[in-house]
Parts: C-alpha cells; sequence; structure tokens
C-alpha cells in the first residue's frame, strides 16, 4: 500500500485531503501519510488528522510514497513538483468520484480533479493541473501543464491554454479561444479573444489590464 503526501497544507490542501479521503483509491491503492509544507503549523486549529511531516524542499521521497500537489499558484506548484519529481518523487492523480470523464481524454501526472468536474471529450489535461469544484472542460481542449482553474470555471471546445495559466472563479474560456501560458483570467470574465501570454485579463468581454 503506497501512502499519499499532499503538498501544501493551505486551504486547498485541507480540501485535496478530503478528495483524496473520499477517492476510489483511498484505502486500496494508497493511504494517507501526511503534508509537506514551509510552515509546520499549517493545519493547527483546523482539526485536520494528517501530519505537517516537513518542508517540500527538505523531503527525500520513500519508495512507498506518492505525490500531489496542492499549492494554488502554477510557478510554485511547478517548481516543488519537479524538485521532487527529480527526487524520484512519483506524483499521482486525485480524480473525486463525482468527476465525470468522457471518452478519450488524456491527463498528465498529479492532476487533480476536484467535486462535479466534467471533461468530455478528446480533452488534454497537463502535469500538475487542477480544475476545481463544478469546472466543465469541453471537447479537444487543451490545458497546458500546472494550471490552476478555480471552481465553476468553463473551458469550451478546442480552447487551449498555456502551461502556468490561473483562472479565477466563474471564469470562462469560449470556444477555440487561445490563453497564453501563465496569463491570469480574473473571476468572472469571459476570454471571447485570445489572450496575450503573461497578461492579467478580467472582465466581459476580457481584456489585458
Ligand atoms: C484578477 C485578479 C487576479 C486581480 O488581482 P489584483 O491584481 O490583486 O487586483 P486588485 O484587487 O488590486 O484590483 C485591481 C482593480 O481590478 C478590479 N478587478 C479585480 N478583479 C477583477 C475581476 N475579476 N473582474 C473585474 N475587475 C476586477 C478591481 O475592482 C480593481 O479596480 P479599481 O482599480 O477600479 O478599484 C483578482 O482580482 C481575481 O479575479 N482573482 C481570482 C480569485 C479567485 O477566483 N480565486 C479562486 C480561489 S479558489
Amino acid at each position: 500500500m503506497k501512502k499519499l503526501i499532499i503538498i501544501g497544507a493551505g486551504g486547498f490542501g485541507r480540501e485535496v485531503l478530503a478528495w483524496a479521503k473520499q477517492s476510489h483509491e483511498h484505502g486500496r491503492e494508497w493511504t494517507i501519510k501526511g503534508f509537506l509544507d514551509d510552515n509546520p503549523d499549517a493545519v493547527a486549529g483546523k482539526n485536520v488528522t494528517a501530519p505537517v511531516l516537513g518542508k517540500p524542499s527538505e523531503y527525500q521521497p520513500t519508495p512507498e510514497d506518492v505525490f500531489v500537489c496542492a499549492i494554488g499558484t502554477p510557478a510554485a506548484k511547478q517548481a516543488v513538483q519537479e524538485s521532487l519529481a527529480a527526487k524520484g518523487g512519483v506524483f499521482i492523480n486525485i480524480v473525486h468520484p463525482t468527476a465525470v470523464l468522457g471518452e478519450n481524454v488524456q491527463l498528465g501526472a498529479g492532476v487533480i480533479l476536484c467535486p462535479q468536474v466534467v471533461v468530455t471529450v478528446n480533452a488534454v489535461i497537463g502535469d500538475g493541473v487542477a480544475l476545481n469544484l463544478q469546472t466543465i472542460v469541453g471537447h479537444d481542449a487543451v490545458i497546458g501543464k500546472w494550471c490552476q482553474i478555480s471552481p465553476h470555471c468553463d473551458i469550451l471546445g478546442y480552447a487551449q491554454l498555456g502551461d502556468g495559466v490561473f483562472m479565477g472563479s466563474h471564469a470562462v474560456v469560449l470556444p477555440s479561444v487561445k490563453i497564453g501560458a501563465n496569463a491570469i483570467l480574473g473571476a468572472g470574465a469571459i476570454a471571447s479573444r485570445d489572450i496575450p501570454t503573461g497578461s492579467t485579463a478580467v472582465g466581459i468581454p476580457a481584456k489585458p489590464r
């Protein structure tokens, strides 16, 4: 039986712990080992049974360990996942039992699908992507590595997100629209035209600030 380590013991990390404990693999393929976080008191007062085991940068993976990263900032998530993977850490996917996957969906390593996420058909989801509650990914969409997609987002057919994109809650990418790498789409934004790399875009229609 493997042991799951969740990197990041903040709010999203505690949510991912809850979703992991409800997933089909819990108790069958792995049990919970704990969190890695720079703050040893990250879960103090939160009534969380999983301990903080140490800092991600100082942790040496053991053969029983498997990992998932629950850090909400794409750049930090990438740095931590790549550094632990370089030390031999194996990243697995956490797929909540209420998530729905259609056909021909490709998932990278270290992907998190929260409750009621739907990914339809022929979509590609890169390493380290988190799709938060009730997000929808349409047919043939491509989501680059390390993207952090907040609750209630819609990424519609043939949309493309570069690596490291952050979408705020209720943001929408219309069909075939491209979001450049490391762009931020603000909460409630609707991207009806391509958004440049590294920009922050808000509003309807979404415009870079
Ligand atoms: C877009 C965003 C990243 C900008 O953050 P920021 O750079 O700190 O921006 P500020 O809060 O300083 O706001 C700057 C201006 O943009 C406006 N603004 C901020 N977010 C906006 C949004 N989503 N839509 C429209 N306008 C927005 C603010 O009202 C402010 O306007 P003002 O100068 O006229 O007062 C952030 O507001 C956002 O939408 N984050 C998403 C949060 C979220 O959904 N998290 C999910 C967690 S699960």
